[in-house]
């Protein structure tokens, strides 16, 4: 949130520049070079009729921009999806008309400039995604220049803003799922990891072709991570409901169910975040599950305010086997091996200590870290060296499917900077598949490939990633980082979902 948070301080004194500028009883300002004098409407909500002269001679180049030729196209496809409407930015800025726009015409400017909107952290190294609503470095010039000089509107301010590429939704599904046992967030804290079982109650197998995950408190709901469960895993799961009091279970890198992130059925499915709609499978694809078998979603509340009891649902779409191929999820890792830096000591600088206290926390369960190493033909001691508080590490695997990529996602914890997963990488075949130059933990999608990408069994998966101690919060005590399920432990992985 530490970069939202930067946001929202800069946008209270952008705000209060539009503030004192609607408060000005001129409403008609002349340019400075007294020239040229465009009207245009709406400067801010205060002003929607109101008429502004720019200064034409200053910025030739800026004032030939139209918003509607050059802007608004921008902010519905770019913008619009996540804020309009039930959208999940809709509820801190909302862009339902064109006097909206440019009511807030300084922030969309400030929030653009400074990239944190539109959310969208693969870089253009990446494969080209369905959904890419990210900006080009013209569309941002636009928008700038377009603020810089006035904001002028050159279409009906009352105009609808819609999006051109909407938040899609499962139309027809065949069950609403709930949780088993609600959560209040009683605990206290800003940002709480909790684990719910979803239970379809299958009597037969069946394949999900579809789903969609509804938030229901979408003030705190702020992502998801989803994941399929075997049966053998329900009774530890059903032990972990209510065991503190209330539904669902606190979680973070994985269920907590055991079986860890390497088991193979345990297995991350889906991330939800804002903007994320319905996820459908290519026609003739589903992911297989068992009867017993079952979903835990692990929500990641966030409250900036108090909100009643979280209900949200997961409506799912079933097939039946015979006429559906299997989609398979394979997951491939790098290690994640953060020694202290130079200037930091203490008891959990030392590598196994902090083992042993995960271990202890954990109940025995969660600690990744040399299963991974191990996979990853490595020892701690290749990273003893990475003392400057920055880390990194790669590994390539040899692809564990042969078929076409579905999607790709990646995944650190908070501290990590940059994350890559490369197809045959060093080779003529090299594919980067998914880029992210600066990881931000608070957008993780899953990227669909718009262009149809092979994968073979000899074909290498390189991952690499990056760490930058600086993040972790000040008030921990110093520590080894490493692989392990905490918030403050730190994972690198990526997830290709084939077909
Ligand atoms: C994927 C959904 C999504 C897209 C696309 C999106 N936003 Fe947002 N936006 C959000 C969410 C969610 C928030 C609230 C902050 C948060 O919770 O992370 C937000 C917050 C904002 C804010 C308030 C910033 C703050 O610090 O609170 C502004 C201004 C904004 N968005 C403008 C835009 C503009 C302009 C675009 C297009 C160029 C855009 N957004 C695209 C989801 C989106």
């Amino acid at each position: 949130m530490r970069k939202l948070w930067i946001g929202l301080q800069f946008l209270f004194v952008v705000f209060g520049i539009i503030s004192f500028a609607s408060c000005s009883d001129d409403d008609e300002l002349t340019s400075q070079s007294g020239e040229e004098t465009i009207a245009i409407q709406g400067l801010s909500e205060n002003s929607v009729d109101g008429k502004i002269a720019i200064p034409v001679e200053e910025t030739p180049a800026s004032a030939q921009i139209s918003f509607k030729n050059q802007i608004l196209p921008i902010i519905e496809s770019s913008c619009a999806r996540c804020h309009t409407g039930n959208g999940p930015g809709a509820t801190h800025v909302l862009f339902e008309t064109v006097a909206d726009v440019s009511a807030y015409a300084f922030a969309v400017a400030a929030v653009v400039e400074s990239e944190i909107m539109p959310p969208w952290p693969a870089s253009d190294l990446s494969l080209d995604f369905l959904h890419d609503w990210s900006l080009s470095q013209q569309d941002k010039k636009a928008i700038v220049d377009w603020t810089r000089s006035g904001s002028a509107i050159d279409i009906d301010p009352s105009t609808k803003v819609i999006a051109t590429d909407g938040i899609n939704l499962l139309v027809d599904y065949d069950q609403e799922l709930f949780p088993i046992g609600n959560y209040d967030g009683e605990k206290g804290q800003t940002d709480e990891y909790r684990c719910f079982i979803y239970d379809p109650e299958l009597t037969e197998s069946k394949y999900l072709t579809g789903y969609q995950f509804i938030p229901d408190q979408t003030e705190i709901v702020h992502h998801l991570v989803g994941y399929r469960v075997p049966k053998e895993f329900r009774s530890s799961a059903d032990q972990k409901n209510f065991s503190d009091g209330q539904g669902g279970w606190s979680c973070f890198g994985g269920t907590g169910l055991g079986g860890g992130q390497i088991a193979t059925l345990n297995q991350m499915i889906t991330i939800w975040g804002p903007g994320t709609g319905a996820i459908e499978y290519q026609s003739g694809f589903g992911l297989q599950m068992n009867p017993g078998d079952f979903f835990v979603m692990q929500i990641h509340y966030h409250y900036d305010i108090e909100a009643p009891e979280d209900n949200s649902s997961f409506r799912v779409k079933w097939n039946n086997p015979g006429s559906i191929s299997p989609v398979e999820l394979v997951q491939y890792f790098a290690p994640a091996e953060i020694p202290c830096s130079t200037d930091e000591a203490g008891p959990l600088c030392d590598r196994n200590a902090t083992i042993a206290a995960r271990l202890v926390s954990y109940e025995g369960e969660g600690v990744q870290a040399d299963t991974i190493l191990g996979l990853c033909g490595y020892t701690a001691d290749d990273f003893a060296h990475m003392t400057e508080g920055v880390s990194s590490s790669t590994c390539d695997q040899p692809a564990q499917f042969d078929g076409t990529i579905v999607s790709v996602l990646g995944h650190l914890h908070n501290i990590g900077t940059s994350f890559r997963m490369t197809l045959n990488p060093d080779t003529s075949k090299e594919r980067i598949l998914l880029d992210i130059p600066k990881w931000d933990f608070e957008w993780q999608f899953n990227y669909y490939p718009t262009e149809e990408i092979k994968i073979e069994f000899d074909d290498i998966i390189r991952l690499e990633c990056t760490w930058d101690r600086s993040l972790r919060p000040s008030d921990l005590e110093p520590s080894y980082v490493l692989w392990a399920d905490g918030s403050d432990d730190e994972m690198c992985f990526g997830i290709i979902m084939n077909s």
